[in-house]
Formats: C-alpha cells, sequence, structure tokens
C-alpha cells in the first residue's frame, strides 16, 4: 500500500536504518522497485524527479505506482523529487502523492524558509510529508570551486533555524554529495552532518548517493541519514542489463524482451542497497 513518507522515515528512525528512495520514469522502473521491496521485505520510496514528470507525465506516475503498491504489502511511498514551486507541489499533493519535496535551496535563507513553511502547512492538513532543502547539492558536471563547495554546504546552524521554522519532515542537507557519477571518490563532511544532526534532530536525506563507498553510506547513517536517493546508478543497470542482450541477441524485436532483461539488472542493484541500507526484513 501507499503510505505517508514520513511512515516510512519513522519505522527507520526508530530502527536505525535508511529508507531507499529511487527515482522512477516508466513501467519497468516502477516494476523493477516493488518486486525488489517485496522480495526483500523492505520499505521504498518512489520519487518522480522534474525529468520524469516531463517524460511521463504526471498522471501516468501516479496511477502507475497506485497500480503497483496495491499488488505488493510492503509499505511504499511515492514522492516528488526537487520540486520547483508552490504549484507543483499543491499539484502533487491533489493527484494522491505521499510526499513532496519543495528544493528553495537556490533562494536566500528567509526566502527558503518562507516558501517551505508555506507547503509545510499545507502539508500538514492534507496528511502529506514534505522534505525541505537547506544549502546547494551540486551536479557531479558542475564545474565549482573548493571555496564555492564550502559556501554551498549547510550550515549546522541555519539548518536548525530551518527546522523550527519550516517543521518539515525531513531535510536534505549539503555535505558533499552530489547528482551524477562522481570523478573520484565524494569526501562527504561528517563532522557537518553530525553537527546538523544534533542541532536539528531531523531525519537526513542523503541526495546524490550514486557512488557514494558503502562505508560512507554506513556512516551516513549512523549520523542519522534516513532517506538516501538514488538514480544515476539505477539508470546505469537499466541501460548495461539492455546493451547486453542487444548484444546478445541481436536479432530480437520484440521490446518486452529487451526490457525485461532490462528491468532485472537493475532488480539487483536495488536490492543490494536496501540491503546496504538496513531496510531489507524490516516490514
Ligand atoms: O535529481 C535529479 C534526478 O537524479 C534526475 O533528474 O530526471 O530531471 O534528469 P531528471
Ligand atoms: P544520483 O543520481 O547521484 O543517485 O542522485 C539522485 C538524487 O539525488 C535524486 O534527487
Ligand atoms: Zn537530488
Ligand atoms: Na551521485
Amino acid at each position: 500500500p501507499l503510505v505517508k513518507g514520513k511512515q516510512l522515515v519513522d519505522i527507520a528512525e526508530r530502527n536505525g536504518f535508511a529508507v531507499g528512495a529511487f527515482n522512477v520514469n516508466n513501467l519497468e522502473i516502477i516494476k523493477a522497485i516493488i518486486e525488489s521491496a517485496q522480495e526483500e521485505r523492505s520499505p521504498a520510496i518512489l520519487q518522480a524527479s522534474q525529468g520524469a514528470i516531463k517524460y511521463a507525465g504526471i498522471d501516468f506516475i501516479v496511477a502507475m505506482v497506485k497500480a503497483a503498491s496495491e499488488q505488493v504489502d510492503v509499505p511504499l511511498a511515492l514522492h516528488l523529487d526537487h520540486g520547483t514551486s508552490f504549484e507543483q507541489n499543491m499539484q502533487c499533493i491533489r493527484k494522491g502523492f505521499t510526499s513532496v519535496m519543495f528544493d528553495g535551496s537556490k533562494y536566500s535563507l528567509e526566502e527558503n524558509i518562507h516558501k517551505t513553511r508555506q507547503v509545510v502547512q499545507v502539508g500538514q492538513a492534507a496528511g502529506v510529508s514534505v522534505e525541505g532543502e537547506l544549502g546547494k547539492i551540486a551536479g557531479t558536471e558542475d564545474d565549482i570551486s573548493v571555496d564555492e563547495r564550502e559556501a554551498f554546504m549547510t550550515d549546522p546552524k541555519e539548518a536548525e533555524r530551518f527546522m523550527r521554522e519550516t517543521e518539515v519532515d525531513y531535510l536534505a542537507v549539503a555535505i558533499g554529495t552530489a547528482h551524477g557519477p562522481y570523478k573520484g571518490e565524494p569526501k562527504l563532511d561528517f563532522d557537518r552532518l553530525k553537527k546538523i544532526r544534533e542541532l536539528t534532530e531531523a531525519p537526513i536525506v542523503m541526495h546524490g548517493a550514486s557512488g557514494v563507498p558503502e562505508e560512507s553510506i554506513k556512516k551516513g547513517i549512523e549520523l542519522g541519514v534516513r532517506k538516501i536517493n538514488i538514480d544515476t546508478e539505477l539508470r546505469q543497470a537499466f541501460t548495461s542489463g539492455l546493451k547486453g542482450v542487444i548484444s546478445e541477441k541481436p536479432e530480437e524485436y520484440d521490446p518486452r524482451k529487451l526490457l525485461g532483461p532490462a528491468k532485472d539488472s537493475m532488480k539487483e542493484v536495488i536490492k543490494e542497497k536496501m540491503r546496504l541500507f538496513g531496510s531489507s526484513g524490516k516490514v
């Protein structure tokens, strides 16, 4: 069934693990996630980005995720990833998302608090969880200097104020992770994460988790990370599964016989992540 995002994060908080939040764009990806969740007895968050909404459309995403969630007995949530406006957040709440994100990281602290708070007020009334973002999570392709990197990171004191004034259910932070594949190994600022967690007591969201080494993921969870966003590694698994079957069977023309193996290779990565995050066997 589909439940409020916060309900899953609460289970994670009580048991000291993190819930995987996997990006969805089509039927095969949705199936890969729900089959993995069912087989692993793991909760999971299915999330739609701006690109996913453009590609599949909100109505298709909601309908497919709802249908999928009715076929399994593990709890799932449907989340808006990096929501850009109040209007888009409202649209997703109205259409059945059980969690949304208002990404106000491009605004000043005051503006970010103000805009995020407006979404939280509706979320609280509607029974939909809300994620906020403080600090700027870069892309691995973004050319940022060492000084910028530091300036983009979440300030723990600001985070304390942000949490108190917005009352978001979970907080996305910038501690050195980035969206996309890393060139080298990402260096995460765990001292910063520790301070943010101590001052806010918030469930922390780690974005850009594709390519983050296992040890860093584990350390993050120990320090309060409760939702972990993974997109790139799923795309890579899907595409390598697809390329594999195309090269093995070049005359295959049935899309189902190409996309089936792609889905299966994605499932392997999802299940690995669920075990690493400690969410397997928890529901
Ligand atoms: O947060 C970004 C996600 O990884 C994917 O974004 O679907 O808009 O390319 P996109
Ligand atoms: P990756 O693509 O690096 O896994 O990041 C995903 C993400 O943070 C989505 O919000
Ligand atoms: Zn993200
Ligand atoms: Na990444």
